[in-house]
């Protein structure tokens, strides 16, 4: 079988078109939003935060696509919390689309995209077992926690 190559598209360059895109796969995933303890964001909130994107140097966000439809989200900042790091925010994959290896897929696209970091953390928020055996699937390990419910995950580079 064809793998059908997963393109990471950057946003940032025209919120008023990506917010759309990026709210329906928030829509396509209402599972992590309840597991996070935090209402879907509305599309408003999405093109708000698409707005701040495009003023922070440092901030990178991406839809992954295949095909089409948008399938993914991918949010991570470069030279935090230290210079020479890397902090993904938010891997998110639509719900019907999970576990059919995209989120190793994406993470793989990202790790290559990221020359000259040497480290990758990835901060997991709430009780998210499922996030935290695939970060420790994908060459994590658990560094320390950075609040009652939040997990920060490293990989060197
Ligand atoms: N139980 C055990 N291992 C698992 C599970 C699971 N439920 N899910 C994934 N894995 C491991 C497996 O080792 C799997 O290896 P395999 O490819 O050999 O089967 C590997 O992870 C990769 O699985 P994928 O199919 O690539 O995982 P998926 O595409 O579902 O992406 C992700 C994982 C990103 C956690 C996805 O399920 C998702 O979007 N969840 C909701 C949002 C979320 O919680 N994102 C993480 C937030 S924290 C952060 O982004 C820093």
């Amino acid at each position: 079988m064809r793998t059908l190559s997963l393109e990471l598209r950057p946003l940032g360059y025209s919120p008023e078109e990506e917010a759309p895109l990026v709210h329906a796969v928030y829509r396509a995933s209402p599972g992590y939003f309840t597991l996070i303890g935090m209402e879907l964001p509305t599309l408003e909130d999405v093109l708000q935060d698409l707005n701040t994107l495009a003023q922070d140097a440092r901030r990178r966000a991406f839809l992954l696509f295949q095909g089409p439809e948008p399938l993914g989200y991918l949010d991570y900042k470069l030279h935090y919390p230290e210079e020479g790091d890397a902090t993904l925010s938010l891997l998110l994959i639509r719900e019907d689309r999970q576990g059919q290896g995209l989120g190793r897929r994406a993470l793989a696209h990202l790790v290559e995209g990221l020359g000259g970091m040497e480290r990758l953390y990835a901060v997991v928020y709430g009780n998210n077992p499922r996030a935290q055996r695939f970060f420790l699937a994908q060459g994590f390990r658990y560094v320390k926690d950075g609040g009652p419910a939040i997990q920060w995950y490293m990989r060197p580079l």
